[in-house]
Order: C-alpha cells, then sequence, then structure tokens
C-alpha cells in the first residue's frame, strides 16, 4: 500500500495548498454529511479558498448510511457529474465518511486518488489513517472493504471546537490505546491530562498518529503488527454491538471497557504483573466515566461472533507492560466471562 502524506494543523496549510493545486484543471469532489456541511465546511474554504469551485455531495448522518446503497447513490452522482480517473475526492468528516469515501475511491474507474480531512477526534487518530476502508452489509460492520490509502490526510485540530465533549473523550479512548500497546512515556502524560483542547491535545493527536503511521508502514495488510491496534477492541466492539442505541456506551469508552478486561486476562494469563494491571485499571476507571455492563452473556454471544475469531477460537490483544503488545492470543470463554464480572465489581 502506498504511503499517505500526512499533514497537521496551520503550519502545514501551505503544503497541502500544493497538493490541492496539482488538481487546479480537474474536478474536485467533497463528500460531506448534514453535519460537516453545516459545520465544518465553510471553515474549509476560509482555509483553501480555491476548493470552493468542488462539488459537494452530501449524504446523511450515522453508521447506518455506511452501506452499498450510499455507494450506488454517490456513484450515481459522481457519474452524471463526469468524474474520471484523474479527479479528486475529498471526505470531509469522522470514521464514516472517510470509511465510506475511501471505499468508493477505491472502486470508482478501478480507483482515484482521494484526501481524508477528519473532523472528529476518533478520526483524526485512527480512521483516516492507514487506508482501511469499507462499508456495512447485512448489518456485519465494515464487511465489504479494501485496503487503499488516501493520497493525504489533513488533520486540523480547530474542528474539535465543534465537537460535543463525549465524542473528544471518545477519542481519548483510542488515545490510551496508543500508549498501552506503544509508548510509556505516552501514558506517564496521559495519567496527568484532563479531556480538553489545546496544545497538549495537540502534541497527543500527532503522537498518535505517528504511532499509527509507524505500526501501518510495517504492516499495511493486518497481518502481524497492525492487530495490537485492536487492543481492548475484541470486547470493546461486542460492548458497543450490544448498547448500540445508548450514548453512554460510544465507541471510545467501549474501547476503554474492553481495555481493562484485556488487561484483566494479559495478568491472568501471566503476560502482566499484578503491579502494572493495579495501575491501568485504577487510571482507566477514575479518568472515564464507565458504566457497568448489565448483558454480559449478550456481549459474549457478540464477542464469538468476532471477525478476528479464528476456528471458533477467540482472539484478543495483550500486553506484556505498558508498551508493550501482544497479538493472537487466544482466550477461553470462561477469562473473558471472569474478565467482564471483574469489570462490573469495580463499580462495587
Ligand atoms: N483501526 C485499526 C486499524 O486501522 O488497523
Amino acid at each position: 500500500m502506498k504511503k499517505s502524506i500526512i499533514l497537521i494543523g496551520a503550519d502545514s496549510f501551505s503544503d497541502a495548498q500544493v497538493f490541492f493545486n496539482k488538481f487546479e484543471k480537474e474536478k474536485i469532489f467533497i463528500i460531506v454529511d448534514a453535519n460537516t456541511n453545516k459545520f465544518c465546511l465553510d471553515i474549509f474554504f476560509s482555509f483553501f479558498p480555491f476548493l470552493k469551485k468542488s462539488i459537494i455531495l452530501e449524504i446523511e448522518a450515522g453508521e447506518l448510511h455506511k452501506s452499498i446503497s450510499t455507494i450506488i447513490a454517490l456513484s450515481n452522482q459522481l457519474i452524471k457529474y463526469k468524474a474520471e480517473k484523474q479527479s479528486l475526492l475529498i471526505n470531509l468528516g469522522g470514521g464514516v465518511i472517510s470509511d465510506l469515501g475511501g471505499f468508493l475511491a477505491s472502486i470508482l474507474n478501478r480507483g482515484i486518488r482521494y484526501v481524508n480531512i477528519p473532523t472528529t477526534l476518533l478520526s483524526q487518530v485512527d480512521a483516516s489513517i492507514g487506508g482501511k476502508t469499507a462499508v456495512n452489509f447485512n448489518q456485519i460492520k465494515n464487511k465489504l472493504g479494501f485496503f487503499y490509502a488516501p493520497s493525504l490526510v489533513l488533520i486540523i485540530p480547530g474542528f474539535l471546537k465543534t465537537l460535543h465533549k463525549n465524542e473528544l473523550i471518545s477519542g481519548f479512548g483510542e488515545i490510551f490505546k496508543y500508549s498501552l500497546i506503544y509508548d510509556k512515556r505516552m501514558w506517564n502524560v496521559l495519567k496527568k491530562t484532563e479531556f480538553q483542547l489545546g496544545s497538549i491535545l495537540e502534541d497527543l493527536i500527532s503522537k498518535s498518529v505517528i504511532i499509527k503511521e509507524n505500526i501501518v508502514q510495517r504492516d499495511p495488510f493486518d497481518d502481524h503488527v497492525r492487530k495490537t491496534l485492536n487492543f481492548g477492541h475484541t470486547i470493546g466492539h461486542a460492548i458497543e454491538s450490544v448498547y448500540f442505541l445508548d450514548s453512554k456506551f460510544n465507541h471510545g469508552i467501549c474501547v476503554v471497557i474492553g481495555m481493562i478486561c484485556e488487561s484483566y486476562i494479559s495478568n491472568k494469563l501471566n503476560y502482566l504483573s499484578d503491579s502494572t494491571f493495579l495501575e491501568i485499571q485504577k487510571t482507566l476507571f477514575s479518568k472515564f466515566s464507565l458504566s457497568k455492563i448489565n448483558n454480559i452473556e449478550d456481549v459474549l454471544f457478540f464477542i464469538k461472533e468476532d471477525k478476528k475469531n479464528k476456528s471458533n477460537k477467540v482472539n484478543i490483544i495483550t500486553i506484556s507492560e505498558i508498551g508493550k503488545a501482544h497479538f493472537d492470543v487466544f482466550v477461553s470463554e470462561d477469562d473473558l466471562k471472569e474478565s467482564l464480572i471483574f469489570f462490573n465489581s469495580l463499580h462495587e
């Protein structure tokens, strides 16, 4: 997979302009949803007025619209406006827009160039980087997809001002993940960091992006080390599926609960010392507001459905110290259940 240019912050706008200038004579399309159309598009144009000539394609907001029917509707629009191999597609939005727009770019004329402009903290530190594109299919998340890297990722931390506090906290969940799998110094900074905008967050975004890009370059197609990015996600995704209508369980919060449970299992399987496990569990539980899991059996059902499992065995990421992760660790259903019961006991 080709390497993306990744630019962060206003200091990099002149480099982004140089990139966009290459498309001066080409058609440029921008995918937005109702929210990014309202809150982000004009800000984006104020930085790059030349892009006002672009054709805007608006889709409905939300995971429900990350679908083949949206791809068909957008393909019809692109064909109507005579999109060509040399055209550029810009995805302005969160992970739904970058996953969907990236997938569309990968199949249109067997691949056109595209740019991700992530507008949520989650997408700035994760979804916009690494070239995983997808749509949901038959109610299975990311079932149809492709590895296809954006030519440019432009991260504008100023967009985070438009976010609800819960969305910011959700993004911090993924930032904590990077520290636990890769960077103990970052963990020590995070322990003392408030969930707020500012220069510390901008620095944490840069660190997260560097970690993710480094891992992706070593394993672009998810065969080995890239799997460690799923720390907390086997259990976290299952919790997200059970509580998908409950705003107390957004993606980052579910990943944090998953990281407590997967650290518990790491400790039980003798990867992780008691003292480090205690430090992780106490830090995450005190920093995030985490609700009890009332439907453990349902969570276990969804864990068994996870697409990362092999031969009916459940596969998780473990850690052996802060900053060191291990992939393809197979665990029993009893250990998974015990970890969720342990998580609930923290509330007593
Ligand atoms: N979000 C995990 C990955 O990109 O591999």
